[in-house]
């Protein structure tokens, strides 16, 4: 018994231990998070509203980056290509766990890539404030909420920065079914007040993969 009792006790105190340390985290560890931070200090220096930070949002901006498989040149220029919005309900709600009647409509988007990681602030500056047009869009009085994401390509460039806007109603617009969102790794999006780092994917999947074996060691003890 007491052979068993041991690995039980010890995979309990390291799975609270990671599970605690996961939610006393904070929000400047995530590229995503920083990016919103960014764009509200923009536009409350232009006396615009602050912008409710929204995960559900965030969650589907990481989906719409995917939705351009790593390729950059679709972003911009003659051969610029959109996501249709069909795709909003039939792909990036359900991987995201938004439920779909709570989709709100679009105020605004701004999309970039580039291929080497840049910092959040000269990814706003230097690749997502390209033009006048893209600054009306942040300085717009249509949006209520925003979400931010950034991905890379199987772990390495072209980095992708998505940041999408809404004028939803905080509690009833991209509404998670299990309030939190599902987490797609590889990529990192704001609101969910989780560690992420854009330059080294693995950092959240190896915690995560600590947790599983954690738990796995639980189950199989109470198993015998
Ligand atoms: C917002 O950011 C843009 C791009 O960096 C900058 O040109 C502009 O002056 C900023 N606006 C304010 C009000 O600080
Ligand atoms: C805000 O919404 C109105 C009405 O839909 C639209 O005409 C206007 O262009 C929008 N403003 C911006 C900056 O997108
Ligand atoms: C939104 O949700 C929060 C927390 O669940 C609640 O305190 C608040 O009253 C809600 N606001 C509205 C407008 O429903």
């Amino acid at each position: 018994m007491a052979k068993i009792a041991w690995p039980i006790l010890l995979s309990l105190l390291f799975l609270s231990a990671a599970v605690a340390s996961n939610t006393h985290v904070k929000v400047t560890d995530n590229p995503a998070d920083q990016l919103v931070a960014e764009i509200d200090a923009n536009r409350t220096a232009h006396k615009s509203s602050s912008l409710y930070s929204n995960q559900g949002l965030a969650c589907i901006a990481l989906q719409y980056i995917k939705a351009y498989q790593g390729d950059c040149g679709a972003v911009g220029g003659s051969d610029a290509k959109k996501p249709s919005d069909s795709l909003f309900a039939e792909t990036f709600a359900p991987n995201c766990g938004v439920e779909v009647s709570t989709l709100s409509p679009l105020t605004g988007r701004l999309l970039g890539c580039q291929s080497h990681y840049v910092s959040p602030q000269k990814a706003f500056s230097e690749i997502l404030m390209k033009n006048e047009k893209s600054l009306e869009i942040v300085y717009s009085k249509n949006h209520t909420e925003v979400g931010a994401a950034v991905s890379g390509s199987d772990g390495g460039g072209p980095y992708f920065w998505c940041v999408l806007f809404s004028g939803g109603k905080k509690n009833s617009s991209f509404v998670l079914a299990g309030s939190v969102a599902k987490i797609t790794k590889p990529g990192c999006f704001s609101g969910a007040n989780d560690v992420c780092s854009a330059g080294d994917w693995s950092r959240s999947i190896h915690l995560w993969q600590f947790v599983v074996t954690a738990l796995a060691a639980v189950g199989y003890a109470f198993a015998l």
